[in-house]
Formats: structure tokens, sequence, C-alpha cells
């Protein structure tokens, strides 16, 4: 099955005093999700949004919005950033929380659970929740910040995946985030993955549509 390229600009490098004329821009480059990155300082050295932000993005865009979540303990904030308008929402394996009740409220919310592991974590540790996702993010970095140089090894991960879930007939999207842009993205489209984050390399562009061109090319 040949599923769409989805390109998901990662507001984390967008000018945040214009997030919702930033979310346009995006939207009129030819953007298919907008990528919402919530750090805590906890999880991850680094704090970021929470939901009243993701509720003005809502307002701002008809996009689906990718709601990637990098707090200790998601299961407390799931259901704000539900009703706050998130489409995609997805938690770490990492994050100490009951990963498998978290993925089933929001599933039982009508959203779309992700699940996410960072580069040192294998694919083994997220086998028993992967019929309970509609997406698994491989991160391409460490996470935290943007602007991060792309670690090269992610990317046999992203193809171990690819076959797991054909051979399990499993359905998910495969999505990656850290240091995506036109160099990086062809290999991990080539390897399975179809949902590409770019942060720097879009919303620092000199010309954002050109610059989603140019990953949707290098993905063909
Ligand atoms: C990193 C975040 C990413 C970040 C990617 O922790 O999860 O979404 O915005 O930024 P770039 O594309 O600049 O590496
Ligand atoms: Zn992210």
């Amino acid at each position: 099955m040949q599923r769409p390229i989805i390109i998901a600009p990662s507001i984390l490098a967008a000018d945040f005093g214009r997030l919702a004329e930033e979310v346009r821009r995006a939207e009129t480059a030819g953007a298919d999700w907008i990528h919402v990155d919530v750090m805590d300082g906890h999880f991850v050295p680094n704090l970021t949004v929470g939901p009243d932000v993701v509720r003005g993005l809502r307002r701002a865009t008809k996009l689906p919005l990718d709601v990637h979540l990098m707090v200790d303990r998601p299961d407390k904030f799931v259901p704000q950033f539900i009703d706050a308008g998130a489409d995609w929402v997805s938690i770490h394996i990492e994050s100490p929380c009951n990963v498998a009740t978290t993925l089933e409220i929001i599933r039982a919310a009508g959203k779309k659970p992700g699940i996410v592991l960072n580069p040192g974590t294998p694919i083994k540790a997220i086998q028993p929740h992967l019929d309970r996702v509609k997406l698994v993010l491989v991160m391409t970095v460490n996470p935290g910040f943007g602007g991060q140089p792309f670690i090269e090894s992610c990317v046999e991960k992203i193809a171990q995946l690819a076959a797991l879930r054909e051979a399990r007939k499993l359905d998910f999207e495969i999505e990656v985030d850290g240091g995506i842009g036109e160099k990086t993205v062809g290999a991990c489209a080539t390897a399975g993955a179809n949902v590409m984050v770019a942060g720097v390399a879009l919303f620092r562009a000199p010309d954002m549509a050109q610059a989603i061109a140019a990953m949707r090319a290098a993905c063909q």
C-alpha cells in the first residue's frame, strides 16, 4: 500500500509572536498538517506551549493538528489537548505513564493515537502497542530542540518498522521528526516513512512553498 507523503511543518521554528499568521503561511505554502511540539521542561530540557496555544491554532487553520507530547505525564494532559482541537496526539514510549491506557483515551475520544520513540529506543519497545496506534513517530534527533543534525542510524529503524507493519498487517503512518529537509527526507521515504516533520528547513526557508515542493520531489 502506497501511503501519500504528508508534509508537516513544525511550529517550533516559526515566529511565536505571530503564530496564527505563520500557520496560515504554512497552509498557503502547501503544508498537509501542522506539527505542534509540547515540551514540559522535565521530559526534555525545554519549555514550549500548552493547550491554549493549540486552541488558538485550531482557530487559525483547518489543517490537521499533529500534537507531539514531550511531557512526563502525558496521561494527565491528553484530554486538554483533545478539547483544544488536536487531531493526532502522540506520546513517548519513554514517558512514565500507562501508555496503553493513554492511547486508549485518545482513541476513545475519536482522535488518532500515536507512539513516539527516541533515537536510543529500539523498535521492540513499542511492539506491544503497534495495534493500538494510527501513527509511529521515529525521532531522528534527541527531542528538545529544533535545528539539530539528522541521526543517520535511525533510517534502519524506519525500515524495520515498515517491515513489521507489512508482516503483521498493521495500519499506521510512519512519521519522522528532527533534522528533516530536502537532503535527508529521501532516505526516510525510501525506508518507509510518509509523514515528514520539518521545522527549520521550512519555517526558516527563504520560500516555504519551494522548500515543501523540494521535499516532496526528494521523496519520489
Ligand atoms: C524536536 C521536535 C521537532 C523539531 C524539529 O524535539 O520534536 O519537531 O521541531 O525541528 P527541525 O526540523 O528543525 O530539526
Ligand atoms: Zn516534534
